[in-house]
């Protein structure tokens, strides 16, 4: 393979200006990670000390294996929405328990007494989703209040789905544990009621489908939590719980003794490697904190994968789409990275490499910075629209995982073409500079506008400027907020929001985990239209 030469100048004007706009995305990401981190008000957090318990995230820290990293998934997620705020009320990621790639999820109980909302619950169902494709056993960290009430009408249909999952995985040999810390009522007693394991521990599980207070409305009989749904009585009498542990660190050991004996240990497959010759520090003079200035993606390849080697797939045709092969951690993968505006012969090429990578079963990397298909009388009379459709049945069909990162823009077609969300790349990731929309802010206003002026001279009324401005102005500003990483995240457009340095440290981890499953090539594709 040809090693990569870098062509950046570090002392340059414009890689310094970006260096430093990159480094302003990166602490805002940096404070909503920090946001993230909020594990509920001081009196619930002191609470918890005081009856010797663990947090949400001290429990995941007790669970995985002392080496192991943690990559969290969707931290953010909720941000922006009308619920409990970035990250909701679980912290999930995936990480190795007893050598096993396993997927947690810790309840923040100490939010809400760790109340479902909205997000809180898109959440699991995207964590389900994840959890499914790569083969990861789920481990519930469980202590919750269960459905968030104001927002059950919401989330009613929903929670059924996480239910109905918990037992398909089982179905296709993936297990849940469950360790019960705490509360787990009515709709939350069937988490651990549908995992393959459950934990409970003692004197703090406390699993019903009705407190107390409703069995007497409900029966006039007169109970307590404990006889209701203590750990002692399901132990020993419902056999809704497996095992009883003594404590909270029994209950972990439990787990961790589970998975020793029911999954065998992960093994790398990948041999030794040679790290990137360039620094990876440097992707932030590179990769352009405004969208809207174009940059060579080869120089966050060169950044990304082993000893910066890339062996360029048809490097003089379709030059703004990238394709080629390298390595990340010794596993091989074909990348397919915008550089510009997708034209007829780059959509081409990418069809083209799609197939290939599907014919020798290499995962893709998306590197996503695409404004969208070139519009305009000569690109329609080329058949634009068949050469992207071409791509799209390409990405669609695919069955190699898929991997895609947003570096910059992703707007319309171009979005699917590069394997956006609805293409489902096994995980998606973000910088903290992208945008996700249908199209850039100003391109959206100023087309709202000449509609609306068309639509005025089609009735036959003088088009008012001044007020046609201020709507511009505002679908302006609202297109921003709403295309921002941080909006996108907060939607679950994502599975998080990245520092761009740490690219190889994701990928790394996400390519384990990828093959730690078995994967075919498709073997056939839709009609490609020529
Ligand atoms: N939905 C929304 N908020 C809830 C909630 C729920 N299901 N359960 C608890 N909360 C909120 C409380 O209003 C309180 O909010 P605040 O911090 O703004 O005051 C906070 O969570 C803590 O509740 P509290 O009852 O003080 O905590 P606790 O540790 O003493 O008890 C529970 C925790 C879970 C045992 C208890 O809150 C409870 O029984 N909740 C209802 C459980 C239920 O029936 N869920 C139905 C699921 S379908």
């Amino acid at each position: 393979m040809s090693v990569y030469n870098t062509k950046i100048n570090r002392q340059s004007e414009s890689y310094r200006s970006n260096y430093e706009l990159m480094q302003g995305k990166v602490k805002e990401l940096e404070a909503k990670m920090q946001e993230a981190l909020f594990q509920g008000e001081a009196k619930y957090l002191e609470r918890t000390k005081k009856q010797g318990k663990m947090l949400a995230r001290e429990r995941i820290e007790m669970l995985l294996d002392i080496d192991s990293p943690f990559m969290e998934l969707l931290p953010i997620a909720g941000w922006g929405m009308d619920g409990f705020g970035a990250g909701g009320t679980i912290v999930t990621g995936i990480g190795f328990v007893s050598g096993r790639l396993c997927m947690l999820n810790s309840n923040i109980g100490t939010i809400k007494g760790g109340a479902i909302d909205y997000a809180t619950l898109q959440k699991g169902l995207r964590i389900s989703e994840i959890a499914l494709e790569n083969e990861l056993p789920v481990i519930n960290l469980v202590e919750s209040a269960g459905a968030n009430l104001p927002d059950q009408a919401k989330i009613f249909n929903y929670g059924g789905t996480n239910f109905r999952e918990i037992t398909r995985r089982s179905k296709a040999g993936i297990p849940t544990i469950s360790i019960v810390f705490g509360s787990s009522t009515a709709g939350g007693a069937y988490i651990p009621g549908m995992s393959d394991y459950a934990i409970f521990v003692k004197d703090e599980a406390k699993v019903f489908l009705a407190g107390p207070p409703l069995v007497k409305m409900a029966t006039n009989e007169v109970t307590d939590e404990e006889s209701l749904g203590g750990a002692k009585m399901h132990s020993s009498i419902s056999g809704v719980s497996d095992y009883m542990a003594e404590d909270e660190m029994d209950g972990i050991r439990i787990a961790r003794e589970i998975l020793e004996n029911i999954k065998t240990p992960f093994e790398a497959k990948h041999k030794q490697v040679e790290d990137p010759l360039y620094d990876p520090e440097e992707i932030l003079g590179i990769v352009s904190a405004d969208v809207r200035i174009p940059f060579d993606q080869r120089e966050l390849i060169a950044r990304i994968v082993d000893g910066s080697e890339f062996s360029e797939f048809k490097p003089l045709f379709g030059n703004t789409l990238i394709t080629g092969y390298a390595s990340i951690n010794g596993y091989r993968i074909g990348i397919l990275a915008n550089n510009g505006v997708l034209l007829p012969d780059a959509a081409n090429k990418g069809a083209q490499f799609i197939q290939l990578c599907n014919q020798n079963n290499t995962p893709l990397l998306f590197l996503q910075n695409i404004t969208g298909f070139m519009v305009g009388k000569k690109y329609e009379e080329e058949g634009i629209i068949k050469h992207g459709a071409k791509l799209i049945n390409a990405v669609s069909n695919s069955t190699v995982p898929a991997i895609t990162i947003i570096t910059g823009a992703s707007y319309g077609a171009g979005n699917y073409a590069m394997c956006g969300r609805a293409y489902k790349p096994r995980f998606l990731f973000t910088y903290p500079n992208s945008r996700i929309a249908v199209m850039g802010p100003d391109q959206l206003a100023g087309v709202m506008q000449i509609i609306g002026r068309q639509a005025a001279e089609k009735s036959g009324i003088a088009y008012d400027e001044e007020q046609g401005k201020a709507v511009s102005a505002y679908m302006v500003k609202e297109a921003e907020k709403q295309s921002n990483a941080w909006y996108a995240s907060g939607q679950l457009w994502d599975d998080g929001v990245i520092d761009p340095r740490d690219t190889r440290n994701y990928l790394k981890l996400c390519l384990d985990i990828i093959h730690n499953t078995a994967f075919e090539g498709a073997q056939g594709f839709g009609v490609f239209r020529m």
